[in-house]
């Protein structure tokens, strides 16, 4: 009878000697130490085994089993690292995960765009303050106080008219920065100034409380309607292509005389139709003097065209919201 335990170990640790691979040992733990093993089996045999060996019978088979159960540990773990070890490492010659960039918003670069066409064509940039005081807002592009344009719901006031130099508001147009120019400087003049600009207007496809500008502004003698019209003829076919259609309709600013608004043929979802870009004329004479300017010497032009309107012409956006949602979907496709 002790023989058989004697038996079972050599033929176990044999068959443990010859695992290599996680599935044989699986097989040896079945086969010799699972609950339907070998080992196992002994204890069915203690009943037939002669009552004067019993203790003995029993305990070799307790210490056959658990000297299977340590070396079967032993042996898991010494494959489990070998797994490991054997695993291939980081192929260092494989290319890598190409880094998530970040990209430039589509507005700024509209705003870049435009920097390069009309400085191509011989302008400077200019900048101004977004917080804006009323002269520069209001007084010196010849809008005067009683003018509607001033009205406390059409714009965003930041203090009341009784402050020293106020009231301060966030400039509700870029011609401010006309005005900024010609204070610091003297003709001839030719710049463009882009920036924000802040109106309580309720939000839809083509209305938002903050959008872009780019103002232009040209002073010099003899200047004519004529420079103007060429001027953002030659702007539109640079920057939309040599087939743009743009006109000019009659209109007023209270900052030139005369004035026009410039539409740009657009089609968006298939419908083409005239959209209003902005708006320009020949400076006021009124403006030139509100800077010190003598108006008999100097003659400009001065345009404003929204930003915003035209990027969703260019990259046809159809609303012009989705451009401060920033909705990733949307801003990855430019
Ligand atoms: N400032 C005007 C606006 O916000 C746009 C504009 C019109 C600008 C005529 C100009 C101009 O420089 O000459 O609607």
């Amino acid at each position: 009878m002790l023989e058989r335990i004697d038996q079972l170990q050599t033929e176990s640790l044999a068959e443990l000697a010859a695992v290599t691979d996680a599935a044989a040992l699986e097989a040896f733990r079945v086969k010799f130490i699972g609950p339907k093993g070998s080992v196992k089996g002994l204890m069915a045999l203690l009943k037939d085994v002669p009552k004067e060996i019993k203790p003995q019978f029993g305990a070799r088979a307790n210490e056959l089993r658990q000297k299977l159960e340590a070396l079967y540990e032993e042996r898991k773990a010494a494959l489990g690292s070998a797994v490991t070890q054997s695993t291939p490492g980081i192929d260092v010659t494989e290319p890598g995960l190409p880094p998530k960039l970040g990209r430039r918003h589509i507005i700024t670069q509209t705003i870049d765009d435009l920097v390069e066409v009309f400085g191509r064509m011989g302008f400077d940039i200019a900048t101004g303050p977004e917080v804006e005081d009323a002269f520069h807002n209001f007084q010196a592009l010849n809008i005067p106080e009683s003018h509607p344009a001033r009205d406390v719901l059409d714009n965003f006031y930041l203090d009341a008219d009784d402050v020293p130099g106020g009231p301060h508001l966030l400039r509700s147009q870029t011609s401010t920065i006309q005005i900024r120019v010609m204070e610091k400087s003297q003709p001839p003049i030719r710049v463009v100034a882009m920036g924000r600009v802040y109106r309580p207007d309720e939000h839809d496809a083509t209305h938002f409380s903050m959008f872009h500008q780019v103002e232009g502004l040209y002073v010099d003698k003899r200047v004519g309607m004529a420079d103007l019209k060429t001027t953002l003829y030659q702007f539109a076919r640079a920057y939309f292509g040599p087939d743009t259609e743009i006109r000019f309709r009659p209109s007023f600013f209270p900052f030139t005389e005369p004035s026009a608004e410039v539409d740009i043929k657009m089609t968006v979802r298939g419908v083409t139709k005239w959209v209003e870009v902005g708006g320009c004329g020949m400076v006021d004479p009124n403006v030139f003097a509100a800077v010190g300017y003598d108006p008999e010497v100097w003659s400009g032009f001065a345009f404003g065209l929204g930003i915003e309107r035209l990027a969703m012409r260019k990259f046809a956006v159809p609303d012009l919201r989705w451009m401060f949602e920033n909705d990733l979907r949307f801003l990855r496709r430019f």
